[in-house]
């Protein structure tokens, strides 16, 4: 399969979906408390995405090749997890940083986004983390358009993140999103501008940086699905579905609790 275009109905329908995705993070944010588990958040999650939108959770038996089924509804990534946090009985403690990531299919297309969230009260370092890995998606965002190239928004947001002294990881990027949830192409967060495939309106991709602290290597946990800093440094993400208009971009998985982006985005679409 190549790289596929949608049409007008179609981005209509991942509109939907994006919009959905979101408003499953706008729901949970009221909860995401000192004490909750990231069990009590998969469920309230599942329960609004069954109950309330009528969309099924993505994530839930989602088996790619070689994995084994994973077993929860979304994925809970705290502290030094990069990604593919497995939901668990273990509450979360004033201090902790948390990336709830949810995906969601709605009419057979799938709307993809994640946020972090500083339970209670964080460290200057962990804000700073989220809030620098915020801009880095932002980044990448901001270069969208048609003619432009992947190695473009890699570059963008590997430039930005490490000039701060912090580390992208490699090994997991974004990619391209619609009636499958994952598909092509892969959309490095890292790389050389000019270079990989040049974007074409009616394109539509994640954009999903992962920011560690320390050094950016990982560790793969033996559930299967977790992947850790090797070094247990905190590591952020955040992460929009964004279709490619005629004239830039526009970002598909926006709600009314969508954080504001950076100042220096002026425009959208
Ligand atoms: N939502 C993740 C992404 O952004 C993928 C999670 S796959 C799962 O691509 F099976 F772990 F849910
Ligand atoms: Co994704
Ligand atoms: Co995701």
């Amino acid at each position: 399969m190549s790289i596929t275009i949608k049409t007008g109905a179609e981005i209509d329908a991942m509109r939907l979906a994006g919009r959905l995705a979101s408003e499953v993070l706008d729901y949970l944010t009221p909860f995401v408390k000192p004490g909750v588990t990231t069990d009590q958040l998969d469920k309230l999650a599942h329960d609004y995405m069954v109950e309330v939108q009528g969309t099924i959770p993505a994530p839930l038996n989602y088996a790619p090749g070689g994995h084994s089924p994973y077993p929860k509804s979304i994925c809970t990534s705290v502290n030094h997890t990069i990604c593919h946090g497995i939901p668990n009985d273990r509450a979360l403690k004033n201090g902790d940083i948390v990336n709830l990531d949810i995906t969601v299919i709605k009419d057979g297309w799938h709307g993809d986004t994640s946020r972090m969230f500083v339970v209670g009260e964080g460290s200057i370092a962990a804000k700073r983390l989220c809030n620098l890995t915020y801009e880095a998606m932002w980044r990448g965002i901001a270069k969208v358009k048609p003619g432009v190239r992947l190695g473009d928004i890699g570059n963008a947001i590997q430039t930005f993140v490490e000039n701060q002294g912090f580390s992208v990881v490699r090994e997991y990027c974004g990619h391209g999103i619609g009636q499958r949830f994952h598909e092509e192409p892969q959309v490095l967060h890292y790389g050389r501008a000019g270079t990989l495939e040049e974007l074409k309106a009616g394109m539509t991709f994640t954009i999903e940086p992962m920011v560690n602290a320390g050094k950016r290597d990982i560790k793969a946990l033996p559930d299967g699905w977790t992947i850790v800093t090797k070094d247990h440094s905190l590591s952020a993400q955040w992460e929009h579905t964004v279709l490619v208009t005629e004239t830039g971009y526009e970002v598909l998985t926006l709600s009314a609790g969508s954080p504001p982006p950076p100042a220096f985005i002026t425009t959208q679409a």
